[in-house]
């Protein structure tokens, strides 16, 4: 079945007619529209075309005379030979298939981004480093997971157009490779992976002269600039201390250091015993105090729930929110953690007592340097 170009085909097709360089893949040519409108471009040297279906390729091979196309049967990217190219193009079956899949040109999957996600899997080992694809995709593809999966699969993108027909939003996006895994693998580290991401930031493994590391960068499309430059500044300042994870290189848009194996301090509380707890505890307070001798607030000890993570000593990890203080807080919200939060609750259960009152004066003292951090330290448990 040949899909006829319809209001999908054209608004893909307008930039196709912008953008498709060198040499370009077709993916699901269809009618052959995509790859014609390439193969027009002079920046186009060559075009490959697939689709699964055997009468679309026999179809445009009968009715395709541009010497630049070359036509081929493949499911994805089976058959596609192993080379990199310039441009990839697809307009997928984005529709979801329910309760089976009936039409092969329109439907992609239970969900609709099945093939969209296989697609993405296996293009980035067919792109250049500097190479684009162009991709549209429905409001009706669950817009959100599709960029979750652009993530994941380390590539960065941008919306080109958007159209409103009928009863759904079509959108093509521009998608690159992201540019901090390129400059990572640059730099000797290999395995990039996805690991996580946040509102602003975003996180890498890999393995850096065999061992593991993390790599942190601001999410491509969060404006935040210099925050990552301003967290890997005081992290190499901490790091003086022994705090902190352990930087080993940075450059302005990103950090690495190596990897904390660990669980956080909760996990961590409630699996073991007394002493082991109580040092853990008193090491975190030592760090803590360091930090207010600096002059320096990492905010959010109050809620570390996630920032502390159990190595051989703890590491504190996270320092986003970093900044110079006259004030410092880090010790007395760390208290207010240990008398306030689950940890308290673990702590009793395992014979630490934090009696809340006393705890609450000896921070104020603190506080207002009545009494050294030390006395603090031994009275408080
Ligand atoms: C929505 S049509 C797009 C056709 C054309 N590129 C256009 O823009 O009008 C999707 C095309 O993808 C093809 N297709 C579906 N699953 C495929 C797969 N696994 N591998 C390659 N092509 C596939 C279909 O046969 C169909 O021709």
């Amino acid at each position: 079945m040949i899909y006829e170009p319809l209001e999908d085909s054209i608004l893909l097709e307008e930039q196709v007619k912008k953008l498709a360089k060198g040499t370009v893949l077709d993916m699901g040519t269809g009618s052959g529209i995509q790859a014609a409108a390439a193969a027009r471009r002079k920046a186009v040297k060559k075009v490959l075309a697939v689709d699964v279906q055997k009468d679309v390729i026999e179809h445009c091979k009968k009715e395709t005379k541009n010497k630049k196309i070359n036509f081929r049967q493949s499911n994805l990217f089976q058959k596609v030979p192993k080379q990199k190219f310039d441009t990839i193009i697809f307009n997928p079956p984005y529709l979801p298939a329910e309760p089976k899949l009936k039409d092969i040109t329109l439907e992609g999957g239970k969900k609709g981004y099945e093939i969209t996600e296989k697609f993405l899997g296996r293009a980035k080992d067919y792109l250049k480093d500097d190479g684009i694809i162009l991709l549209l995709i429905s409001s009706l593809t669950n817009q959100h997971k599709v960029e979750e999966i652009l993530t994941k699969n380390l590539f960065e993108f941008e919306i080109l157009s958007k159209k409103h027909v009928f009863f759904e939003d079509l959108i093509v996006y521009k998608i690159q490779k992201n540019k901090i895994a390129l400059k990572l693998g640059k730099k000797g580290v290999k395995n990039i992976e996805y690991f996580t991401h946040g509102h602003r930031g975003m996180l890498f493994t890999g393995k850096y002269k065999g061992k593991k590391v993390t790599a942190k960068s601001k999410l491509p499309k969060s404006m935040a600039e210099g925050r990552i430059a301003n967290e890997a500044k005081w992290i190499k300042l901490l790091n003086k201390k022994g705090i902190g994870p352990r930087i080993i290189f940075s450059e302005w848009d990103f950090f690495v250091y190596y990897f904390v194996e660990g669980e956080f301090l909760q996990k961590f509380a409630e699996k073991s015993q007394k002493t082991k707890i109580a040092n853990a505890v008193k090491d975190v307070l030592r760090q803590c105090r360091e930090m207010d001798a600096m002059g320096i607030d990492k905010e959010e000890m109050h809620r570390p729930f996630k920032h502390i993570i159990m190595n051989k000593k703890p590491v504190l990890i996270d320092f986003e929110r970093m900044h110079k203080s006259k004030k410092p807080k880090n010790v007395t919200q760390f208290i207010q953690y240990l008398i306030s939060g689950r940890i308290t609750h673990t702590l009793k259960k395992k014979g630490i007592m934090i009696d809340r009152k006393k705890a609450i004066r000896l921070a104020r003292q603190y506080k207002k340097k009545e009494i050294s951090f030390e006395k603090l330290a031994a009275k408080l448990f």
